[in-house]
């Protein structure tokens, strides 16, 4: 009841100054409790003269991280008008982002948005939120089905991680196709090193597995001659990189890495082994996101490839989602401008993109 009456103190202040102003849409007397509660309103509630927007507590892995930095200004971004959101840094630790999230109930926001430390920490957080009825939206790592059936209002909005690997693949196919001499050893594959994510991330496994999957569906031959995690870091990726060339310098003709900050690393490694110069060696590098370095790298014609990872639009999604839910509506297309595929999940779609059209990423 409580709620109800502020409700409606807010919303006759609001009709009431707008009143005041030039000509306006509103009628000030739609709501029968608002135009009752008018006259106490004005004289008891101090100057507030806008409708509450919601409160979305967002946690993020880890501040750290380049590409989450781009869904995290865009989640920001597309809440200005409609919603306060609470942005915080789980740190890489999921103990550190389960108080978070016990903060953000305790403070009771509207609706939580979890980009999750471990995926499979989800159900967990499901079953926090569930008892304190706030709904939630997992963005990025995706939770694991049966977690995602555990209520009704978990969403989670995110990118086919097997659709950007087989485009990966499928960039180097195209340069092994137009590059014959590219297949230096004439042997009919493509000797390459992979440079892992996160195991256990769907992008990490999923990017692994298509991307050398894309190679073979176009008939081409593969060996793999060297694979290592490198956590999605560009330091990790040089490390490991410069450990595959020391090795195996001569067999290696291609690099996959699952993100661009690790093929980032990857093309230091090589710079430092004389790729990359004036007339000098070359090695294919592809990578995923498409971020501001990456694209600058696309430029300099270091990186061969990347696959555009939709950080505006995956941010975006979350805080329209996110702010759907905390006023009370169903996810739908009309409710949040995104396609709302088996009554849970957002799909963003990912693109190939080269140096011939990287305007389109940026
Ligand atoms: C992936 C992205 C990586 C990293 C990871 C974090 O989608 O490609 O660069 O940000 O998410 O979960
Ligand atoms: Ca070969």
């Amino acid at each position: 009841m409580k709620k109800l009456i502020t409700l409606a103190v807010a919303s006759a202040l609001v009709a009431t100054v707008a009143g005041c102003g030039s000509k306006t849409e509103t009628a000030p007397s739609t709501s029968p409790a608002a135009s009752t509660s008018t006259g106490a309103a004005a004289t008891a509630a101090p100057a507030k003269t806008e409708a509450k927007k919601p409160t979305i507590g967002v946690a993020i892995y880890k501040f750290d991280d380049t590409f989450m930095s781009g869904v995290r200004a865009a989640i920001a971004d597309a809440a200005k008008d409609k919603a306060t959101v609470d942005i915080v840094d789980s740190q890489n630790s999921q103990p550190t982002q389960n108080d978070k999230v016990d903060l953000f109930i305790t403070k009771k926001v509207n609706a939580l948005a979890i980009n999750a430390v471990d995926r499979t920490a989800a159900g967990v957080i499901i079953d926090k939120a569930k008892t304190a009825n706030v709904p939630v939206v997992f963005l990025n790592r995706e939770p694991l089905a049966d977690d995602m059936k555990k209520w009704d209002k978990v969403y989670y909005v995110g990118a086919k991680a097997e659709q950007s690997g087989t485009m990966e693949g499928q960039l180097l196919v195209d340069y092994f196709k137009a590059h014959p001499e590219a297949d230096k050893n004439k042997d009919g594959k493509i000797q390459y090193v992979m440079l892992k994510g996160e195991p256990g991330h769907q992008d990490a496994e999923l990017r692994t597995k298509f991307s050398v999957q894309a190679i073979t569906d176009a008939g081409l031959g593969v060996e793999k001659i060297a694979e290592d995690t490198a956590m999605w870091d560009r330091v990790k990726g040089q490390e490991k990189m410069a450990a595959f060339l020391a090795a195996n310098e001569d067999k290696i003709e291609a690099v996959i890495a699952n993100n661009d900050d690790m093929a980032l690393g990857a093309i230091e490694a090589l710079k430092a082994k004389g790729y990359f110069k004036e007339g000098g060696k070359y090695m294919p590098v592809v990578g995923v996101d498409a971020t501001a370095p990456a694209l600058q790298a696309l430029g300099d014609g270091t990186l061969l490839g990347t696959v555009l990872n939709d950080a505006k639009n995956q941010g975006a999604a979350t805080t329209n989602v996110a702010t759907a839910l905390a006023n009370g509506l169903v996810p739908s297309k009309e409710t949040t401008g995104y396609d709302v595929t088996d009554g849970k999940y957002i799909w963003i779609s990912y693109k190939k993109i080269t140096k011939a059209n990287m305007n389109e990423a940026k």
